[in-house]
């Protein structure tokens, strides 16, 4: 048998494992029988070499085989779920779910929480008194039987590896690898059980892919892994240079979710919700083309059905959903500070990460896993690119604790608005 430090050398010179050897080095890892320094190695070899679609399934295998795998198939129909890479002021879970739950479809989402600029929607959620996130596997499944959508944190112990595999990567300079990005995403969405994924690949300023090549990569790749292991999956890739809508930060997008499903939600949003659903719903087992699909999820929304399944779903999970009539219901930050235009002209751009960045320092997002949130901060955004702006209106509007910690990220949010003479022109927000 080749020694660990074979296997290394193998990869390092541009050849190819077994899927026996990458279980060996997986499951090595998890059983501390292969040390942290030989796996990072490998990491490295991989980012140089790359890895073969056998070899990226073979990792993608491992990764859930280091964990528990959640089997809905005793519910007797396809399970829908959607996955975004991250972005800021990305609430499009909180109205897809109940949508395409109110059209007839089985939505159910294992989702993680915020990490840096990046939201997560389990933190969104429990900004809602009462909210559950943790969903035990039985009461996941009576929910989605009885209600057709739930969104759960993760309480079993769905590809451990990848967890510890990524935290590897971060310190290791090797996060930017096609393969093991695009098995690292995979094995958790297989692992959850899911028989169908809409991918949102974010690309921007504000996402995790910085550019679309890189994105089309990871894109194709999912796409291979999930025809390979039985699940079908639909990437769609979406634009992140500016934030998603003009809500960002817990309780703030949760209440832009429920005015999205009123029919009112920001032209941005609605987009790719609608794109996101349409996707999802000719996924399912509902039999719909794609037309259907976006027809039948514009008419939930109009009649009010997907904003009554969004009520359903919330008391379902033990919360409160009176904020749905009444927003004060929702915890509210007590200092409101908005940001001024410092001259006249067109929003010609709006960056993503800069707001993420001080949404994070707001305290509503975390920067390590054990920090705690704050979920009535952040930040409403008054203008988005394109927009004509006069000097001294509103271009935000920041919602913080304190005076001093709103003043502490003003400068930086209004230097993420460049106000220019000219209009630009609009940027695709649905790129593939
Ligand atoms: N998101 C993941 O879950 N894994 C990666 O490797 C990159 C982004």
């Amino acid at each position: 048998m080749t020694s660990t430090s074979g296997l290394i050398e193998r990869k390092r010179n541009g050849g190819r494992l077994s899927s026996e050897e990458i279980q060996l080095l997986i499951g090595g890892y998890m059983s501390d029988d292969v040390p942290e320094y030989q796996i990072a190695a490998w990491l490295m070899a991989v980012y140089f070499r790359g890895l073969m679609l056998d070899e990226t399934l073979a990792l993608t295998d491992a990764l859930i085989a280091s964990g528990d795998r959640l089997d809905l198939s005793s519910l007797g129909r396809r399970v829908v779920d959607k996955h975004s890479t991250g972005g800021v002021g990305d609430k499009v879970s909180l109205v897809l779910g109940p949508l395409v739950a109110a059209c007839g479809a089985v939505f159910g989402k294992m989702s993680g929480r915020s990490l840096g600029h990046t939201g997560g929607t389990v933190d969104k959620m429990e900004s809602i008194a009462g909210f559950k996130t943790e969903i035990e596997p039985d009461h996941f499944l009576s929910q989605l039987r009885r209600v057709g959508v739930c969104i759960a944190g993760q309480t079993v112990n769905l590809a451990p590896a990848d967890g510890c595999l990524y935290a590897l990567r971060d310190v290791t300079a090797t996060i930017e690898s096609n393969a093991l990005t695009a098995a690292s995403i995979m094995s958790k969405k297989i692992a959850a059980g899911a028989q169908a994924v809409v991918l949102d690949v974010k690309v921007g300023r504000g996402a995790f892919f910085k550019n679309r090549g890189q994105a089309h990569g990871v894109a194709h790749l999912m796409r291979e892994i999930g025809a390979a292991r039985g699940l079908k999956v639909a990437p769609v890739m979406t634009a992140m240079d500016q934030p998603l809508g003009c809500a960002v930060g817990n309780s703030l997008e949760v209440l832009e979710a429920v005015k999205t499903l009123r029919g009112k939600g920001p032209a941005d949003l609605v987009t790719v919700v609608a794109e996101l659903a349409a996707n999802l719903l000719s996924l399912s087992d509902l039999g719909w083309d794609i037309n259907k699909a976006r027809l039948e999820a514009r008419r939930m929304i109009d009649g009010g059905l997907a904003l009554e399944k969004f009520r359903e779903w919330i008391e379902a999970q033990g919360g409160d959903a009176s904020f749905i009539d009444n927003p004060q219901a929702l915890e509210a930050a007590p200092v409101r500070l908005p940001v001024r235009a410092g001259s006249t002209g067109y929003v010609g751009d709006l960056d993503a990460l800069a707001i993420g960045e001080a949404a994070l320092a707001l305290g509503a997002g975390r920067l390590r896993r054990e920090d705690k949130i704050d979920h009535a901060a952040g930040i409403i955004l008054g203008a988005k690119i394109g927009d004509f702006v006069e000097q001294d209106q509103e271009l935000a509007v920041i919602h913080c604790r304190s005076r001093a910690a709103g003043e502490a990220v003003a400068a930086r949010v209004q230097s993420a608005f460049a106000v220019d003479g000219r209009q630009a022109a609009p940027r695709p927000l649905i790129l593939e």
